[in-house]
């Protein structure tokens, strides 16, 4: 009951994260770096807690129901555009990367590649959470 209680307030937590950082004007540019950065970690460890689950959801991959396969290509699907979405913010980013001593690439490709990738990501989210059960 902890687990499923901690678990739920992990997520919700990201849920709201995740919104303020669609909305970058909202905490200004500064605040949607590090903040990322903080829902980055928060990421890592929704992946941590999970990982039986995701782990179990990957072996059994080859005799899952058509259903089931459909989840974990959605969820895969989320995943690499989340991946993108945070590499490619700091790739471009003006306060983190120059606290580390690293310079941000000029390259406007991929201030764009952060802006597509990150439009994305909300159709992954909603589709990996609503299409599998709506195929119920
Ligand atoms: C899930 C995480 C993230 C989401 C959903 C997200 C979303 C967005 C969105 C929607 C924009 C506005 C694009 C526009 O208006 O053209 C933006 C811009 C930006 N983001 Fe992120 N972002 C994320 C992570 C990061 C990270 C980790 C960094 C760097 C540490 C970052 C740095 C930036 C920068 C520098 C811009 C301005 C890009 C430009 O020059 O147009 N973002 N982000």
């Amino acid at each position: 009951m902890r687990r499923a209680r901690f678990l739920l307030w992990l997520d919700v937590t990201l849920l709201l994260i995740f919104a303020f950082l669609e909305e970058p004007v909202t905490t200004g540019l500064w605040g949607h770096e590090w903040i990322s950065i903080g829902f980055a970690g928060l990421l890592f460890l929704h992946l941590l807690v999970n990982w039986r689950w995701i782990a179990a959801a990957l072996g059994r991959y080859r005799l899952a129901a058509r259903r089931a396969r459909a989840n974990t290509w959605l969820n895969g699907a989320l995943y690499v555009t989340m991946v993108f979405t945070i590499f490619s913010g700091l790739v471009v980013s003006r306060f983190v990367l120059p606290t580390l001593g690293m310079v941000p690439s000029t390259l406007r490709a991929w201030a764009q590649l952060h802006t597509i990738v990150a439009s994305v990501t909300p159709l992954a989210l909603t589709t990996s959470h609503h299409i599998p059960a709506i195929m119920a």
